[in-house]
């Protein structure tokens, strides 16, 4: 298949492209804009590869976008390309709307236009909301807090009415907290990794004890193409690695991995609105033949090594815009504490 992934150079659209790329069967356009958290050296490995090209563009911009599908005869696209942090979202919401609303919206029409035969939306369990028990089903009403999740929550809506009304076939992955390498060290695993590396505070949010599902990105992106190949026209999939964990719980094993002493926690102010937990219901994923494989204390054992061997990737990344970026939302928190 002729595959455009958007977001290509990002955490999971790298991983992505290169999962696709080592099956001879398919050619991939890579369309990412390159805004921060992307990194082109994500995909060091499959430069010059004969069936991947590179367009630096952005899925807002509708020339770009139906050149890309025109040009490369594009067969399936697979949507990558978001905003993608939450606490970002609370400083700078417009960013979030206008790439996974518009962007998406943008993006799925000139799809619709070019006759694209497959459509995926890569979401997230965060547009079910906080789940204080039980499990969301893809049947769940939507019920998103934050500006991002929001905002994923619009991208899906409008995905799913390009089913309802054009029979566009279209299909949508929810992925639970995904971690692994080359994941931007602003999220919670590859920061406080990075962050212990350098003997420096873990900044804890609230009382630590809120819960993820943790999914290995080599899993997530098995189920994607699984979607992708397998999936039916209209439907969700929930896409969840069965690790349900406490954040608190999460920070000490990392701490433990590196020798490193629990007293680098240091619980702060909450993040506002901060979602206490989410678990999602995977058996429809399950019935089409997709399982996770990666045990979460192997996936985070190997994440944490490939941080203390990779210090090249990162270092870079942390003394750039991040650095600002760390002080307006750590820089006081860190100062005041929980009681802050
Ligand atoms: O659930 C899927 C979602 O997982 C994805 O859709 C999002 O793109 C991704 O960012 C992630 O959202 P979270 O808000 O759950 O991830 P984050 O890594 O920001 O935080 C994980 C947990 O750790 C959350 O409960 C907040 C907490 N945390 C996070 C950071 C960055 C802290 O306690 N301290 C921190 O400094």
């Amino acid at each position: 298949m002729r595959i455009l992934v958007t977001g290509g150079a990002g955490f999971i659209g790298s991983h992505l492209v290169r999962r696709l790329l080592s099956s001879s069967q398919h050619t991939v356009v890579n369309l990412d804009a390159l805004r921060y958290s992307a990194n082109l050296a994500n995909l060091a490995t499959i430069e010059g590869h004969p069936q991947y090209t590179f367009v630096q563009g952005d899925i807002c911009d509708q020339h770009v976008v139906s050149s890309v599908l025109q040009v490369h005869q594009v067969e399936g696209v697979i949507n990558c390309a978001a905003e993608t942090h939450v606490d970002r979202s609370i400083l700078d919401p417009g960013s979030f709307a206008r790439t996974d609303v518009v962007g998406t919206g943008v993006l799925l029409e000139e799809a619709r236009r070019a006759g694209v035969q497959r459509f995926l939306q890569v979401s997230t369990d965060e547009v079910y909301g906080s789940v204080e028990t039980g499990s969301s089903t893809e049947e769940d009403q939507l019920a998103p807090r934050s500006p991002y999740s929001a905002s994923k929550a619009g991208g899906d809506l409008l995905v799913l009415s390009y089913w309802t009304t054009y029979r566009f076939p279209v299909m949508v992955t929810r992925g639970s907290n995904t971690y692994g390498p080359n994941q931007y060290p602003e999220k919670f695993i590859p920061l406080f990794v990075t962050n212990a590396i350098d003997d420096q505070p873990l900044p804890l949010y609230g009382d630590g004890r809120q819960r993820r599902d943790w999914l290995a990105v080599q899993d997530y992106c098995a189920a994607i193409a699984h979607v992708l190949f397998h999936g039916e026209p209209g439907q969700v999939y929930n896409v969840g690695g069965g690790n349900e964990r406490e954040n608190l719980v999460v920070a000490q094993q990392m701490l433990d991995y590196l020798e490193k002493p629990k007293s680098l926690i240091r619980f702060v102010q909450d993040r506002p609105g901060h979602d206490r937990r989410y678990a999602m219901d995977c058996s429809k994923l399950r019935r089409i033949g997709w399982q996770p494989s990666i045990p979460f204390e192997q996936g985070l054992h190997d994440t944490v090594e490939w941080y203390r061997l990779n210090t090249s990737w990162w270092r870079p990344i942390k003394s750039g815009e991040f650095r600002e970026y760390y002080k307006q939302l750590y820089g006081k928190r860190l100062k005041e504490g929980v009681t802050g």
